[in-house]
């Protein structure tokens, strides 16, 4: 019993619109109670978002480890990048802010890299030994990439340049929905940026995550790429899942 209690994590993804927590049994992947979603903040400073993420603690009655997806480059507990957060993230020192935040110890993980390892322990890219390339698709395009189940951490993709502006600024959800494109328009988009990713990176499988993972069905007929293309099976849960697996580890 008290082995079983040390896998069981809080994990939290944080998004560009919501935060979303719910404590997860890190062996099977389960969410061991009811998620709970919350507004993110905003403007999304550290303080507005942390007191957020005390809400969900309280609510849990949490005081074990928590993992937390970040739309961001984490380096060795920093927050290095801040592109649809507040920028006054930027060389925040998250994870020890965090733990004296909310008394409990926590790890915080890239959200894209946190999607990858939950796709790759309990989801779509299981048993690939491949080159696996995950993108969550919400306010911002994030990416999570596997070599022969290696991650390598904080790829920043959703930020090359593409079409005089970012794959993130031409084909994320919010773009999408910004723009009010149809789901061909959209559908378009998204596969011109996969087939500039297959000519710079030949992956054996492309993974989509984020909330775009439920709705692939609406632009499935406008991709065209060689390489296969599925939705995560954790769906949105995937950023979360991972966070909590990411903190188990540590
Ligand atoms: C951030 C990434 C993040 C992605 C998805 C991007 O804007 O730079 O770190 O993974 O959004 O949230």
């Amino acid at each position: 019993m008290a082995l079983l209690r040390t896998m069981e994590v809080l994990g939290i993804d944080f998004g560009g619109t919501g935060i979303k927590g719910a404590p997860i049994n890190t062996v099977n992947a389960e969410l061991l109670a009811e998620r709970v979603r919350l507004e993110t903040p905003q403007p999304s400073t550290p303080e507005a978002v942390a007191a957020t993420i005390i809400e969900l603690v309280k609510h849990f009655n949490w005081t074990g480890k928590i993992g937390i997806g970040f739309p961001s480059v984490i380096q060795n507990g920093v927050v290095l990048t801040a592109a649809n957060i507040d920028k006054s993230w930027i060389g925040v020192k998250v994870n020890q802010f965090l733990s004296v935040k909310t008394g409990c110890e926590v790890f915080v993980v890239n959200d894209a890299d946190a999607a990858g390892l939950a796709e790759l322990h309990h989801g779509a890219a299981k048993g690939n030994n491949g080159v696996v390339m995950l993108l969550t698709i919400g306010t911002g395009i994030g990416t999570a990439f596997f070599n022969k189940s290696e991650l390598l951490p904080n790829t920043e993709l959703g930020h090359l340049q593409f079409n005089k502006e970012t794959v993130e600024k031409y084909a994320s959800d919010a773009v999408r929905k910004k723009l009010d494109l149809t789901w061909k328009k959209w559908g378009m988009r998204l596969d011109e940026v996969l087939h500039y990713y297959e000519q710079l990176f030949y992956p054996d499988l492309f993974i989509i995550g984020g909330g775009t993972s439920k709705r692939l069905d609406k632009i499935e007929e406008f991709i065209t790429v060689k390489t296969p293309i599925v939705p995560a099976q954790l769906q949105n849960n995937a950023g979360m899942i991972g966070a909590a697996m990411f903190a188990n580890k540590k």
